[in-house]
């Protein structure tokens, strides 16, 4: 039986076997975006690493499994983070798991309803902080130093580590590394992560090459497009509403070192991609995770974008996520009478 990603990739993620927290998260989907390149008259290959098919829906559980299970290998009793919500409900689960005490501080009237039931429902203290996620963010900095609690923001090396392996399991199921891999940027942990994983599959001669990374934020929350700590951000895409991102450095670095970018798309865009990918390719993902596709799409629009190559876009998240957001950008349902006559009426049959 698969028993998760610290298992698969033990080598890469030391750790006493008995400290272990999974929820087998990790070996999520790679799928072939065909209705996607048909639309954009793509001729290289499109795959959607759906990382919506983590346990609690988001790609946060690779490195809250491996985050967790070394603070428990620490002794901790309790975590902390800061969240738009994805880590607050990953946190939740995994310390539920674990039977410790989670502390989620979230930015009040900013999070998606969805990821806060999930960190309710675990049993999280959630703390709603009138102000928005970076100000959380250096609340939970000074709390990991002045209390006995383990953060779990990505500033934790450990969470990182963990992230990785949604490379390593890219370069297993394409057998090799793809040529530009796209990808949504926040508080800019996985893109580093991302970078890391492919890094180290090149090293061990696992793959030959290494892709291009390919970072999009939104234009209302791009500190890393502008260069300048973005005061107030703000996007729809709730999730990355991020205006100084932890791991700065470390995503121009593999910018750089990939010879990639970090663009911006709009919210516009955003909305437009999230609703091509439940149209055309049956994969719901959150708004934030379309910004991957939504960055491709700008670049092949403007014909800034090479064909022929093989392409992989992160989807970040499920879009059960958000229902809030998935219905107010779709047509309402119609309504009919309980017979058949009305129903034909209603379908114009
Ligand atoms: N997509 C989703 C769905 C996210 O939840 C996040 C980050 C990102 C993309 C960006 O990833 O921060 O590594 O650059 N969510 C964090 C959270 C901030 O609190 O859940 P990043």
């Amino acid at each position: 039986m698969y028993q998760g990603l610290i298992h698969r990739y033990r080598d890469f993620l030391p750790i006493d076997d008995k400290s272990i927290i999974t929820l087998h998260e990790g070996a999520t989907p790679l799928l072939r975006a065909k209705n996607l390149e048909d639309e954009l008259k793509y001729d290289g290959e499109i795959y959607l690493k759906y990382e919506g098919m983590n346990p609690t829906g988001s790609f946060k559980d690779r490195g809250m499994t491996y985050a967790v299970s070394k603070a428990v290998e620490e002794g901790a009793k309790a975590i902390i983070c800061a969240s738009t919500g994805n880590t607050s409900a990953s946190a939740a689960a995994y310390a539920a798991k674990a039977k410790i005490q989670c502390v989620v501080l979230i930015p009040h009237g900013n999070i998606a309803l969805g990821k806060l039931s999930q960190a309710m429902m675990h049993g999280a203290t959630v703390v709603e902080i009138k102000g928005n996620f970076d100000e959380a963010l250096e609340l939970v900095r000074v709390m990991g130093t002045t209390h006995p609690i383990h953060i779990v923001n990505s500033i934790n090396p450990f969470r990182l580590q963990g992230q990785k392996t949604a490379a390593f399991e890219i370069c297993e199921d394409l057998g090799r590394a793809p040529d530009y891999h796209f990808i949504p940027v926040g508080n800019a942990g996985n893109i580093t992560a991302y970078w890391m994983g492919y890094n180290e599959y090149f090293n061990l001669k696992k793959v030959s090459s290494k892709p291009v990374m390919m970072g999009f934020q939104a234009s209302g929350a791009a500190p890393l497009v502008s260069g300048k700590v973005v005061k107030n951000p703000e996007t729809i895409a709730t999730a990355i509403r991020i205006g100084n991102p932890a791991s700065w450095k470390q995503a121009i670095a593999a910018r750089d070192a990939s010879g990639g970018i970090i663009d911006k798309v709009t919210d516009r865009e955003i909305v437009n991609a999230y609703k091509l990918l439940g149209k055309i390719e049956g994969v719901f993902c959150e708004p934030a995770s379309a910004t991957s596709v939504a960055g491709f799409i700008k670049l092949i629009k403007e014909k800034r974008f090479e064909q022929g190559k093989t392409i992989v876009c992160t989807l970040t998240g499920h879009g059960l996520k958000d229902p809030d957001t998935a219905i107010k950008n779709s047509v309402k349902p119609l309504r009919s009478k309980a017979t058949i006559k009305d129903l034909e009426k209603v379908l114009k049959l």
